[in-house]
């Protein structure tokens, strides 16, 4: 994970550096640093912790120089102090450099380096670069090459390149070569910002909203060399290539807090108008269908498909069982939801009209990526349900979809969710009637929709009823949540939340499925979460839920307005607006989410930056 920033121009570059770092800090914050070069000297000033605190650090210790690199780790290798933050030296303290990702080779390269007489001064895999670097640097310079010829950078930096396995996002500098910023990427992402005399260089484009929006997005196997008037980009074995300069558009641009105390809090409450951005533009009432612009495969091509897989990680596998249910109700496709983690590395049978769905908000999950990328490799045309615009993944898949959410800054995933879910639902009536789905159904289908935004903002209104029922459970230790249908996936959504941000342990399971197990776990201090607004299996879900109260469990109901019966049964109630069963995740997960958000609130945990995890799962 981490986030990467670089800048080269005429302006201080520390200041840059710490906006960049600030606004990057949701990819990671173990630790934090940055190095900035003046007069062939190299100041570093890092420590463990998050951004405010190297602000303060270089508040008692400024640095002066126009041009340098910075990081906020996610630890993968080495535990998250001082001396493992980036950036990292090399012994002879000519190369400094910043990381995101994981040199699987480090061990070897290490044991290499140390018989040469190399001194390691961290535990990190990061290290094991800068020092190779280091040593491939004195080797071009004791055969003549010159320490000031960029040429001999790229030498030492390609050689480097060539030695490492895994994968990196990379931002160096050299003591002696002062005028520029080198990067190079594989597997890891990474964009340059271009301005006016300077240039840019971030994991992504947030830190270079308010400076530019024209961008060149890096490939595996190319490296960069930034100077303050000029950029070179090489691809490894071809050598310079042409750089396309490309203007990134103005939703990228909110990442204010305003007046949230939280990312979560705020993400969740735009769900009203992010649900709205994911289906504007794409109703088509006269053909009662749905258009996308960006599919890329043709009406024949897509009434060939007779299998769909759906690959994703976390939140958006969630939506992408939804999406099975939508597509399988409405389009009659036969529909797959896979792990990403697992397709890669799975030799599963895909035929020629199989189509795969790769659903990410990020664009970079490195699991998800691989699953693309394998998918591409046998020749299945893959696409990408995705919500940031010029990543990885929406850069890379055959076609797509995008959310139009705006960034999701919260690590804890909330609207890209049920932006996911209306793209699918989207998908399910654009491939339903393109096949047996009549005119009708297809009007009735875009009306529900519709409504959709509306009922969510009046969703949002059960905020103090789950307030209430936080109060009441946050100090038990466990939770089931449970749900049938379209609501089994809302049941695992929900339980992740609470996961991730409370560190409550909790489980979701289809509500029939708790009997054949986990309803030993069923005591007076293991409140059941269940989804059961009306609908065809709304009995069934009520006989589920005498089962767990028979035996003495707590149980919080989420139901549909004024359910007296509901009510009448459970401990505690929170009411959703009764809406067409397809499309209750969009609703029932709005509450699931507050629940998550105000137990974390009482017990004390920081919501937008929970321990242990990072927003893009960058490393396998
Ligand atoms: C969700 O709350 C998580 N933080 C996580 O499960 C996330 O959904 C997963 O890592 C996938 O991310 P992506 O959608 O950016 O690919
Ligand atoms: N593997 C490196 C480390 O543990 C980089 C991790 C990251 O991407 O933040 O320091």
């Amino acid at each position: 994970m981490c986030g990467i920033v670089g800048y080269v121009g005429h302006r201080p570059a520390s200041d840059l550096l710490l906006d960049g770092l600030s606004r990057l800090e949701y990819r990671g914050y173990d630790s934090a640093g940055i190095a900035v070069v003046e007069d062939r000297e190299i100041a570093v000033r890092k420590r463990r912790g998050r951004v405010a605190g190297l602000i303060e650090l270089i508040e008692s210790h400024p640095v002066e120089g126009s041009i340098g690199i910075g990081h906020t780790r996610w630890a993968t290798h080495g535990d998250p102090s001082d001396v493992n933050s980036h950036p990292h030296l090399d012994e002879s303290g000519r190369v400094v450099l910043v990381h995101n990702g994981v040199i699987e080779n480090h061990d070897r390269l290490k044991a290499r380096l140390s018989e040469t007489g190399c001194g390691f001064r961290s535990s990190t895999d990061t290290e094991v670069v800068a020092q190779l670097i280091g040593w491939h640097l004195e080797q071009f310079i004791e055969s003549g090459h010159a320490a000031d010829d960029p040429e001999t950078c790229w030498s030492a930096l390609r050689a480097t390149l060539d030695e490492l396995e895994g994968t990196y996002g990379l931002g160096v500098l050299f003591r002696d070569c002062p005028g520029h910023l080198w990067a190079a990427r594989c597997g890891s992402p990474l964009v340059i910002g271009v301005g006016e005399q300077e240039y840019f260089l971030a994991s992504d484009t947030s830190p270079l909203i308010g400076y530019t929006r024209d961008v060149v997005y890096l490939d595996d196997h190319d490296t960069a060399r930034l100077g303050r008037d000029e950029i070179e980009v090489r691809h490894r074995d071809v050598g310079t290539r042409d750089v396309a300069v490309q203007t990134i558009q103005d939703e990228a641009v909110d990442v204010e807090l305003g007046e949230f105390p939280h990312y979560m809090l705020k993400e969740i409450y735009e769900q009203p108008d992010s649900i709205r951005s994911a289906m504007r533009g794409r109703m088509d009432g006269d053909d009662a269908t749905a258009v996308f612009g960006g599919l890329n495969a043709d009406a024949g091509e897509l009434r060939r498909i007779d299998r769909i897989v759906l690959t994703a990680c976390g939140t958006s596998w969630h939506a992408g069982l939804v999406g099975e249910y939508l597509i399988e109700e409405f389009a009659r496709i036969p529909t797959e939801v896979e792990y990403a983690s697992e397709l890669r590395y799975r030799n599963a049978p895909l035929t020629d009209t199989t189509m795969v769905f790769a659903i990410t908000q990020s664009g970079e999950t490195a699991d998800t990526l691989a699953a693309v990328r394998e998918c591409r490799r046998k020749g299945h045309k893959t696409l990408a349900i995705c919500n940031t615009v010029g990543s990885t993944i929406a850069r890379e898949a055959d076609g797509g979809i995008y959310l139009h959410a705006g960034p999701e800054i919260g690590v804890a995933s909330t609207k890209a969710f049920t932006s996911q879910v209306t793209v699918l639902a989207l998908l399910a009536l654009y491939l339903g009637r393109m096949r047996h789905m009549s005119f009708r159904a297809g009007e009735a289908f875009l009306e529900s929709l519709e409504a959709m935004p509306e009922l969510v903002a009046r969703t949002l209104e059960c905020h103090d009823a789950v307030r209430e029922v936080a109060r009441r459970f946050a100090d038990c230790g466990n939770f089931l949540y449970l749900g049938r249908q379209y609501n089994f996936p809302v049941a695992l959504e929900g339980a992740l939340k609470l996961k991730e941000i409370s560190y409550i342990h909790a489980e979701g399971y289809p509500a029939a499925e708790m009997k054949h197990g986990p309803i030993a776990l069923v005591d007076e201090r293991t409140p059941s979460v269940f989804v059961t607004p009306r609908g065809g299996v709304y009995e069934k879900v009520v006989s589920n839920l005498e089962e767990i109260k028979a035996r003495g469990g707590p149980v919080i109901a989420i139901a549909g307005p004024d359910d007296e019966r509901i009510a009448g049964l459970v401990d505690e109630v929170i009411p959703v607006p009764d809406v067409p069963e397809f499309l209750q995740p969009l609703v029932t997960s709005i509450p699931l989410q507050l629940l998550a958000y105000e137990v974390a609130l009482l017990r004390g945990c920081d919501v937008d930056r929970p321990r242990n995890l990072a927003k893009s799962v960058t490393v396998e």
